[in-house]
């Protein structure tokens, strides 16, 4: 099909919608594939009431229930790609663990501590993303004061996006990310390696150190990146899609970094993101910290879960409340997923419930 333009509309999408619309993206891929634009004389996120499971959905992570290990994510959204959770351990592992189930990513919401691996430790500290490749040995050591971590566990590789047109250097230098030097332990004693697999645990004990590696080499390793070393990319007269702040992808996923950055300053230019229905993502969002410029009621701990199908967009008087303002202030970790993620029993004590409501006036 070819670009067709019919009825009232705009130009140029996001810029100069016709009085008395809202513009809603209707498109293919998340944002990379075909798609219009399509101009309503009512917000599509004022419906009157949802029945069923493309309902969307708020989750206060900070009141999950923790596991008997507190090492041990509570995963609320999962699919076969990734599941989604969070953890808020203190003091160290008991065990060395071992996820063969999938990379681990450990966003650190809030807290600090030590991750010792096959590969030697690495500390971390608040809004560090620390990734650790499938099958790597290793042990987490909180520090002092209150551990919160939002944990993305990823079937396939997390892998870095392609820079395109914007170079290799762009989002973040390489020099950014912080690599471990080689331990090996000294301590004596037996210990225990958990190795996660399809879900189930297997402890193997060792009458030494497993973490013994005096070296090692090649271009798969735990690695940390701040949030904060993350330089979003900008346009002063177009809002460009959130994809623009691409960070991590894995099979079936992307995990897009939300950061302070000018808002744009074309008079004409939409400030708050467009409608849209994600046609072929669900889309979630962890909220760090600052202030959630187009969600009200949203404070840092919040997970939302917007399915395909279904529109999401800016709260009412999202658009107004920005008009003063040059900057946003948001630290935010979005992931979109191509698979639908299924809610678990867990997510549903600490839900929202009406948070669906939310867009009403
Ligand atoms: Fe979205």
């Amino acid at each position: 099909m070819f670009h067709q333009n019919k009825g009232k509309t705009t130009r140029q999408a996001h810029v100069e919608i016709p009085k008395g619309t809202y513009e809603d993206e209707h498109g293919r891929k998340g944002f990379f594939g075909r798609a219009s634009h399509l101009y309503h004389k009512n917000p599509p996120t004022n419906w009157v009431k949802i029945d069923g499971p493309c309902k969307p959905r708020a989750y206060n992570l900070l009141k999950t229930n923790a596991q008997t290990d507190p090492w041990q994510a509570t995963f609320v959204l999962e699919n076969e790609d990734v599941k989604l959770g969070f953890m808020q351990p203190s003091g160290s592992m008991k065990y060395f663990y071992r996820c063969s189930d999938g990379d681990l990513v450990y966003f650190i919401h809030e807290g600090s501590g030590t991750v010792d691996s096959d590969f030697g430790p690495l500390t971390y500290e608040r809004g560090d993303y620390v990734v650790i490749p499938k099958g790597t040995t290793h042990r987490l050591s909180a520090g002092s004061g209150n551990q919160k971590y939002f944990v993305i566990e990823s079937t396939s590789e997390v892998d870095l996006p392609d820079k395109g047109l914007l170079g290799r250097h762009a989002l973040f230098d390489a020099d950014c990310m912080k690599t471990p030097e080689p331990k090996a332990f000294e301590e004596k004693g037996e210990f225990i390696v958990r190795i996660k697999r399809e879900g189930q645990m297997t402890d193997v004990t060792y009458s030494f150190h497993p973490l013994d590696c005096v070296g090692w080499k090649g271009d798969l390793t735990m690695f940390k990146v701040n949030i904060k070393d993350f330089r979003p990319v900008i346009s002063h007269r177009y809002h460009l899609a959130p994809s623009v702040h691409s960070t991590f992808v894995g099979q079936g996923y992307v995990v897009c970094s939300f950061v302070p950055r000018p808002f744009e300053s074309d008079e004409t230019a939409n400030r708050v993101p467009f409608y849209h229905r994600n046609i072929d993502c669900d889309e979630v969002i962890f909220y760090h910290d600052g202030d959630f410029f187009s969600r009200k009621n949203m404070g840092v701990g919040m997970l939302t879960f917007h399915p395909y199908g279904i529109h999401h967009g800016p709260h009412p008087g999202a658009a107004e409340g920005v008009k003063s303002k040059t900057m946003t202030n948001e630290y935010a970790v979005m992931v979109d997923t191509f698979k639908p993620l299924r809610p678990t029993a867990q997510a549903e004590t600490c839900e929202w419930k009406d948070y669906h409501l939310s867009w009403r006036e």
